[in-house]
């Protein structure tokens, strides 16, 4: 990955449509996505890759009225993946990030997991009924996965554009997302960029000493 070249570059909005991800470099991509971390572990999210050209159309045609732009970005892309998040978080699911930590023996001794389960618990507890925000903050779990499946995408030469412009009842509804307790938080569309509508204009960012306070 050529970091000079990625930060002066435009996201992709016109993917080549004759251009898939070789298999293996996906199966490499889902796998850091899988990698990811999240806050306590929680891990609220399940992933729709759509690859084929009917999953693709069903997306692209569910967009909702209003963002029928973003359907020929689905369509040309490679893949795009849905990414959902956990509407609210019962304890099942809690046991079962629990079981599998147990399973992969992500601490030492039980002692250190048991008191693991009791911290998470508690912090738990405070989004819940503290902060008031549990289902905002697991879908900021989903924007971390993203943003960093996004650079693991630049690393192997895919080019990842994130797409906010859906309706997210009709497309949990196409999907039948809500009856997994999952709703969409964001769409990711993966593949190669036409040649022929690439933009060559310098990017608009705000300039460094407006972002960046140095004490
Ligand atoms: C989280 C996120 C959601 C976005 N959603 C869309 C989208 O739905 N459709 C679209 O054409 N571009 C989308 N974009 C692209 C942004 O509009 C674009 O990155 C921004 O205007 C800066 O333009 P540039 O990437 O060409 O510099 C999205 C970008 C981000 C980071």
């Amino acid at each position: 990955m050529d970091l000079d070249q990625l930060l002066s570059k435009h996201l992709t909005r016109y993917f080549d449509p004759g251009k898939t991800i070789p298999e293996e470099t996906l199966q490499q991509l889902l796998r850091f996505l899988r990698s990811t971390p999240s806050s306590v572990n929680v891990q609220p999210n399940h992933f729709y890759v759509l690859a084929t050209p009917e999953g693709k159309e069903r997306l692209a045609t569910n967009l909702g009225e209003r963002f029928r732009d973003n359907a020929e970005k689905i369509l040309n892309a490679s893949h795009t993946i849905i990414l959902t998040t956990r509407a609210d978080l019962p304890d099942s699911h809690l046991e079962a990030v629990f079981d599998k930590e147990r399973a992969d023996g992500r601490f030492p001794d039980a002692a250190k997991q048991e008191l693991w389960e009791s911290m998470t618990r508690d912090f738990l507890s405070l989004r819940t009924y503290g902060y008031k925000d549990l289902n905002h903050w697991m879908e900021k779990q989903t924007y971390l996965a993203m943003g960093l499946t996004m650079m693991a995408a630049a690393e192997l030469g895919v080019e990842a554009t994130p797409l906010e412009g859906f309706d997210p009842t009709s497309v949990d509804k196409a999907f039948k997302i809500r009856e997994s307790g999952r709703t969409t938080t964001v769409l990711l569309a993966l593949g190669y960029p036409d040649p022929e509508r690439v933009y060559t204009t310098p990017i608009s960012r705000f300039d460094a000493d407006q972002l960046f306070t140095f004490m």
